[in-house]
């Protein structure tokens, strides 16, 4: 096992330059890390707490994959693209379904314990699913099982050097390309530097995810120069336990594809629990605003099977004193998800020469402006692997994208506050302004009250919280995760993605059906 040093102790003359730079010990960093390491790259593992930190080991639903009997990568293409609302990029989609299936065996094969039973994994249901092709494991823990298999490999690789404790703050770039990391005191070349840290959520009051998933990433990677899209398509998971005192703990959407009802205090069926996610998260947020509290309740299943099946719940839940087979949950939704990110090709290069990334922290267009149930995991195994191999080729160019201007006449005058904004105080003005629903008056109050993004003294929470209030201003129409309370239909001139670059005006590229 090699050592994980702390950053602290880690003296930065020492390093060699490694072959490649991983940010991140998320699913799509180890994956990364893995392939380029048996390709006979050196890597060097930074995370910026503790290895198993960070959302990928609280992901519990699963991994979809189209190995079904009467299943294939074109009908969960097919699904992929209904729930993204036209957004979806094509071939991103078609690598992800396709590509997953090998990925899947591939990680079944490094020792990845899937439920079923030896040799059958079972195969759950989702929201936006036509079928059953949801692979999980632990009961309810498939983030964790995942995380834990890819780490037993990552540990005992003799190419791979990790060290925890290590927050990247900003990349090292000579004549315009990215030649390393600078994290605390620390410096660390590398020939090329693959960005997997995670998403955005966590920088809502309520969220799903690790305290980590604050969009450091994304904004390191924007001030160096990469272009970033979609950041006004955030997920919110509908079903998040609300109990006072404790975490919105996320109440895996596989407990509807067992059969989980969601209900009102008389236990009536308040809408269908296999909606997509994000018009079941706009249901209940408008039910609670108006009628009352919601609830998902399992008790008409049998409760040995759910004990059974969601055995890790299940123990999570009587630490609360809650018992998921008998008891009603109270829920409500929370963000979960951030469909934008740092806008990459499908093998993970972004704009800047040097620089990939992958995973959440990645903005391919795979997900389109509404992520399918399950997909993220799956994504970090195809596209974590794409971006290591595409790192390693080490191939300067950067993508040429056909960019074009916005689609109506915005020409916005940001008139942007000064300093900083606590966390606190940015969390509440994110779920007033940035939620569910969104509306032009309350963004623009957003955008004023945050500071500059492109002010190199901005944070990077605030700047990436910036950057999604603009986006989601920008963008006068509802579609996926983005509703427009004061435009609330989908319109065919916004079928398109709105990127931006540090210093630059945002650009919309369209998306052609
Ligand atoms: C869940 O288990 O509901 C979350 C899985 C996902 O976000 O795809």
């Amino acid at each position: 096992m090699p050592p994980l040093l702390d950053d602290q102790r880690h003296a930065a003359s020492e390093s060699p330059a490694a072959d490649l730079l991983v940010v991140g010990s998320g699913a799509a960093g180890l994956v990364a890390a893995l392939s380029a390491a048996s390709r006979g790259a050196s890597v060097m593992l930074l995370t910026a707490s503790e290895l198993t930190s960070g959302s990928s080991p609280r992901a519990q639903g699963g991994v979809a994959v189209a190995i079904g009997p009467d299943d294939g990568p074109r009908q969960h293409a097919a699904d992929t693209l209904a729930v993204g609302a036209g957004l979806n990029d094509r071939s991103a989609v078609d690598t992800l379904t396709r590509d997953g299936i090998v990925a899947v065996q591939a990680l079944w094969r490094a020792g990845m314990p899937f439920d079923g039973e030896p040799g059958i994994p079972e195969l759950g249901l989702e929201a936006g699913h036509r079928t059953h092709r949801i692979l999980h494991a632990g009961g309810g823990a498939t983030g964790a099982a995942l995380v834990k298999t890819l780490l037993s490999h990552v540990i005992d690789h003799p190419r791979i050097t990790v060290r925890v404790h290590a927050r990247v703050s900003d990349l090292l770039i000579e004549d315009g390309r990215v030649r390393g990391a600078r994290a605390g005191a620390c410096v660390y070349p590398a020939h090329a530097v693959l960005l997997a840290t995670g998403g955005y959520a966590a920088l809502w009051q309520r969220t799903t995810n690790a305290s980590e998933s604050r969009g450091d990433g994304l904004a390191i990677a924007y001030r160096a120069g990469a272009a970033v899209a979609d950041l006004e398509f955030v997920q919110f998971h509908p079903t998040a336990l609300l109990l006072p005192g404790r975490p919105s703990f996320l109440l895996s959407e596989a407990l509807r594809g067992e059969g989980a009802r969601v209900v009102d205090e008389q236990e009536h069926p308040v809408v269908n629990p296999l909606l997509p996610r994000d018009q079941l998260a706009r249901a209940l947020a408008s039910y609670r605003r108006e009628r009352g509290s919601v609830f998902l309740s399992l008790r008409h299943l049998d409760a040995g099977h759910v004990r059974r099946r969601f055995s890790s719940l299940d123990q999570q839940l009587q630490d609360w004193g809650l018992d998921l087979a008998r008891d009603l949950l109270p829920i409500a939704p929370a963000a979960h998800y951030c469909m934008g990110g740092i806008r990459t090709d499908v093998d993970g290069r972004t704009s800047v020469a040097g620089l990939y990334a992958a995973g959440e922290a990645a903005c391919t267009g795979v997900q389109g402006a509404n992520r399918l149930a399950s997909n993220s995991l799956l994504e970090c195994l195809v596209f974590g692997q794409r971006a290591a191999s595409c790192a390693l080729a080490d191939r300067p160019q950067a993508a040429g994208w056909e960019v074009g201007p916005l689609p109506v006449s915005l020409s916005h005058q940001w008139n942007a506050s000064v300093g900083t904004v606590a966390s606190s105080t940015l969390a509440a003005l994110l779920d007033s302004h940035l939620g569910i629903e969104r509306d032009a008056q309350g963004l623009h109050e957003l955008v004023t009250s945050l500071p500059n993004p492109d002010d190199p003294t901005t944070p990077n929470d605030v700047l990436v919280a910036a950057l999604a209030a603009r986006a989601a201003l920008l963008r006068q129409e509802s579609r996926g995760a983005h509703y427009r309370s004061d435009a609330p239909y989908t319109c065919d001139c916004w079928r398109g993605r709105i990127h931006w670059r540090r210093e630059e005006a945002p650009q919309f590229e369209r998306v052609e059906p």
